[in-house]
């Protein structure tokens, strides 16, 4: 598909660092405000290529509003976002976007083959219809999230973890450079996360970038490599092993160590 064989690709992107590594995304100084209230307030964050990342912070802590924000689905007041070192306008192609389930109208009548394909349009121009070759491709999407069988059937008939799948499959036929997932567990049951982990680690094997929001403290260490925790600002940034500790979870969410250890599943 359009961007495979590219991801080797050397860039003169590394601000004179030696063997600096290229920046999936690269956020500068971002505040969000609705209603001249900050949502997100003076966000730095560099994701590295090919890491899968958790995005983690309490409700309301401005996750779903930094991954909108970066998408340019809502006005930034202040700062830059870059993919690849292109501004987010000229690199749109390369993300592919998962939105949270709640954020969208389900009623709308359209069936699930249908939505998936939408992830090829941007690939395919405005007029062009989609053909067998790109059915084949919505269809195999279909596969890996275990939906063939729904592929005619109404979105507003589905069930939330089938909606959810429905959008990682949209997502998977894009073949984006980097993902943003919001809350892709969301509502889905046991064998499906297992199924998403799956898909997840195989699109950074393949060197993609995921970034997922998260709510499963539980589940941190073992699917990310990459942790971000916000809240409202960011609180740090890095690493799985030395990033998810203890005393960021309690600066992210506030409370004792015991409310931490609850949230984080920890023993003591
Ligand atoms: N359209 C909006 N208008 C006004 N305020 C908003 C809007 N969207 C979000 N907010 C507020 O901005 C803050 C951040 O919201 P956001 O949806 O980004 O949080 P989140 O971290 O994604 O939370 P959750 O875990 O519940 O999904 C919240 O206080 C929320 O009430
Ligand atoms: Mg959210």
């Amino acid at each position: 598909m359009a961007h495979q064989g590219e991801h080797n690709r050397m860039t003169d992107n590394n601000g004179g660092g030696g063997n600096a590594a290229l920046l999936a995304l690269e956020i500068e100084d971002l505040t969000v405000a609705y209603h001249s209230k900050p949502a997100i307030w003076d966000v730095d964050l560099t994701v590295p290529q090919g890491v899968l990342m958790a995005l983690v912070g309490p409700n309301g802590a401005g996750k779903s509003t930094l991954i909108k924000a970066v998408l340019g689905l809502i006005p930034r007041a202040a700062g830059s976002v870059s993919v690849f070192g292109k501004p987010y306008e000229r690199a749109r192609d390369l993300v592919g976007y998962v939105p949270q389930r709640g954020s969208v109208d389900w009623d709308f009548p359209t069936t699930v083959l249908d939505v998936v394909t939408m992830g090829l349009y941007g690939g395919l121009g405005l007029l062009k219809r989609p053909g067998k070759r790109e059915r084949e491709l919505a269809m195999y999407a279909l596969e890996q999230v275990s939906l063939q069988d729904f592929a005619g059937r109404q979105i507003s008939q589905l069930s939330g973890g089938q909606q959810q799948r429905t959008f990682l499959a949209r997502a998977l036929v894009q073949d984006a450079r980097l993902y943003l997932m919001d809350e892709p567990f969301a509502a889905v049951d046991a064998v499906t996360e297992r199924a998403i982990v799956t898909i997840l680690k195989e699109l950074q094997h393949r060197q993609r970038t995921v970034v997922v929001v998260h709510h499963d403290l539980q589940t941190v260490t073992d699917y990310f490599d990459w942790t971000t925790l916000l809240n409202v600002e960011i609180v740090a940034s890095g690493p799985t092993d030395t990033t998810f500790t203890e005393e960021n979870l309690r600066k992210t969410y506030g409370g004792s160590i015991a409310t931490v250890n609850a949230i984080a599943g920890g023993d003591s």
